[in-house]
């Protein structure tokens, strides 16, 4: 029987399980394909660090949040023991015929340089921001949705007691989308991404037309979102040098501004990672599962470079070229169809 490795590397995002199971079931059921998970993303490729996979294995594992093989920011070229000759040998001498990564930006950047260096390795994109170019949706993207509309909700029943202005940040460091979707289906005021600089003056202009109105404004922001006047310097290294946006949150920076320049009391709330774990939502169980059972089907086409994607309603075939183009931004258009009912 053909056996195949799947790993998933980078932040982790609900859904992670119901792919590896989707993968899994189909691949046992049609195709007698055999399965090993490695752990820890690259680290488990590059170190030969597995876990079988089965059926027994994957039982019921489709409502569980993050990913039962572990992740991290480690890459398959940046130890000492990495690169494709090493990976070459782990593969096989654990018998390995191809490695199914799921992952976001880097990990498809990764997956494609190992592919040229003669690895036979295929892709499922996966990140909650859903910035990734290939794909309609991304799993994981509307859990995250879910999770920071209730916010916004909870939110706001505290902020109209308080006739405070709340100030919620949620994910998404290159694009807008879990801003736009959770502030258009929580019914927020004001929606800031990073697609689109607006100054404090518009945002204090919105707040207290809200105020005028007497209610309670609503402030989303991304954590991505810049003012005009702040500067690249926000931006900060992590220990695993994975940058982050910036130190102290967006939100912590606009409601003492907002604050001091409006009069109106405001707070902030930072989500944070409350909005990538837990339960996955339906929508992205069925999306993980159906990408889990086409990645079956691509490794079993030995369709080496491709990729599983959501185009529509269908589940299809790209590539790690086209995941790589630039990142999927929220279109300008789209975020002046609400604009204008901000405030
Ligand atoms: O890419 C997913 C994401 O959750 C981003 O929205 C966020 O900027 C980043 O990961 C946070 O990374 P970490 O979990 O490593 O702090």
């Amino acid at each position: 029987a053909k056996r195949f490795g799947i790993l998933t590397a980078g932040g982790d995002c609900p859904g992670l399980n119901a792919v590896i199971r989707g993968a899994v079931l189909k691949g046992e059921t049609v195709y007698g394909q055999e399965f090993v998970g490695f752990r820890d993303g690259w680290y488990g490729l590059v170190y030969g660090d597995i876990i079988d996979l089965d059926r027994s294995v994957v039982r019921g594992l489709s409502n569980q949040g993050g990913t039962i093989l572990g992740t991290s920011r480690f890459g398959p070229y940046s130890e000492p023991d990495g690169g494709p000759e090493n990976i070459k040998k782990v593969l096989k001498n654990l018998g390995i015929d191809g490695v199914i990564a799921i992952g976001g930006e880097g990990t498809a950047a990764a997956s494609k340089r190992l592919l040229e260096d003669g690895i036979p390795i295929v892709g499922v994109p996966k990140t909650i921001d859903n910035d990734i170019n290939a794909t309609d949706y991304t799993f994981g993207f509307n859990t995250a949705v879910e999770i920071a509309t209730e916010a916004i909700d909870r939110l706001r029943t505290t902020g109209n007691s308080h006739k405070r202005c709340m100030v919620l940040e949620v994910m998404g460091r290159h694009a807008g989308w879990i801003a736009l979707h959770s502030g258009i289906a929580g019914g927020a005021h004001a929606i800031l991404i990073p697609e689109q600089p607006e100054s404090i003056n518009q945002i204090c202009a919105w707040v207290t037309s809200v105020k005028n109105r007497g209610r309670a404004p609503m402030v989303v922001v991304a954590e991505g979102f810049k003012l005009p006047e702040m500067a690249e310097a926000h931006s900060t290294k992590g220990l695993d040098g994975f940058n982050r946006p910036r130190l102290g949150g967006i939100a912590e920076v606009l409601a003492p501004m907002i604050e001091e320049r409006t009069g109106i009391e405001a707070r902030a709330t930072v989500l944070g990672h409350i909005q990538r774990g837990g339960v996955p939502t339906a929508f992205d169980r069925v999306l993980a599962t159906r990408l889990g059972m086409a990645t079956a089907d691509l490794v079993a086409d030995k369709k080496w470079g491709h990729m599983v994607a959501l185009r529509g309603t269908d589940i299809v075939r790209t590539t790690f070229d086209e995941a790589l183009a630039d990142p999927k931004q929220v279109p300008l258009d789209q975020y002046q169809e609400i604009r204008v009912i901000f405030g």
